[in-house]
């Protein structure tokens, strides 16, 4: 080890040496090459995309490599461009991108499925429950006999061992949750449209709260639609057990996770595990929705 050490130590010397021997001699012009800059009698540059930088710039958008999306122990920001579209068991003509699973300590999924003509998704596994929200185009559910239609901003429940088939015959955009049922109790179908969903009280904060699902023990997560206006945010900094999968479905603003402030907008995720410091403000000049899961009445010792 030691002589390759000198080895490399003489070399680099050496190659000292020759530069110094052939600096002097190479001419001003050689050093400048072919494209004229400042420092070489070109012409003076001026900075004006420093100076005045556009929109599009500031956006970042097509910056090789920039992305906003970031993955640390205890939170992840998917931003859109780091979805990942495949294939998945049980989606016929239609592929889905996982933004949040169990591979990363989770105790539920969240996941993206587009759905295109004559599309389906067989019922989830057995024991699993399933959340289904539309956010484009027209979705639709075998229930027994009847033929349910979910348009945009509306919402499906099914519960474990669900045997209802999900279609689209036009196509369709749907956020999914998805969880292996822990709460032993007698959660039903159901399905609603957000609107229709009353507002609950949120005193001390101002944000409109709805939660999709009925607040009974016989359900093990909920799903929650937020609302704030523009310069609207958290009262609390909430540290707590509960987990979170949350898709920013309308707006811009910053969500703080732990030790870090993240400029978010719509069509960015975020997932949020156990304890992780967590605040949003709504900034930007149109109103916030985000849709986001919690899992709630499981004992946190035991669950
Ligand atoms: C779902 O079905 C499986 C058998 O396929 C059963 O073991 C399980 O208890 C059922 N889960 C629920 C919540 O009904």
């Amino acid at each position: 080890m030691k002589s390759i050490g000198n080895i490399g130590l003489g070399s680099v010397a050496a190659g000292l040496a020759l530069c110094a021997i052939l600096a002097p001699l190479a001419s001003a012009a050689e050093l400048c090459g072919l494209e004229p800059t400042p420092s070489c009698g070109g012409d003076i540059r001026e900075y004006s995309a420093a100076m005045r930088p556009s929109d599009e710039a500031l956006a970042f958008d097509n910056l090789p490599g920039f992305t906003r999306s970031a993955s640390h122990f205890d939170h992840a920001v998917v931003s859109v461009e780091s979805r990942v579209w495949a294939g998945q068991r049980g989606w016929k003509k239609a592929t889905t991108a996982h933004i949040v699973s169990p591979a990363r300590g989770a105790n539920f999924a969240m996941y993206l499925a587009d759905m295109g003509e004559e599309s389906s998704g067989e019922p989830a596994a057995a024991g699993v429950e399933r959340f289904a929200m539309v956010l484009t185009g027209e979705a639709s559910v075998r229930h027994g006999k009847k033929n349910i239609q979910l348009g945009p901003n509306s919402y499906a429940y099914f519960p474990p061992n669900s045997t209802d088939v999900l279609s689209s015959e036009d196509g369709a955009g749907l956020l999914i949750y998805e969880r292996l049922y822990s709460a032993g109790g007698k959660p039903v179908f159901s399905h609603g449209e957000v609107e229709e969903s009353p507002l609950l009280p949120t005193g001390p904060e101002v944000f409109k709260l709805r939660k999709l699902l009925p607040q009974t023990t016989d359900y093990d997560f909920n799903v929650h639609i937020m609302d704030f206006q523009p310069g609207e945010y958290l009262w609390v900094k909430e540290v707590h057990y509960n987990q979170h999968g949350l898709l920013l479905l309308e707006g811009k603003g910053i969500y703080r996770l732990g030790d870090k402030w993240y400029p978010v907008q719509a069509g960015d995720a975020i997932w949020m595990a156990p304890y992780v410091p967590q605040w949003y403000a709504a900034l930007g000049s149109t109103p916030t929705r985000y849709v986001i899961y919690k899992d709630t009445t499981v004992d946190p010792l035991l669950g």
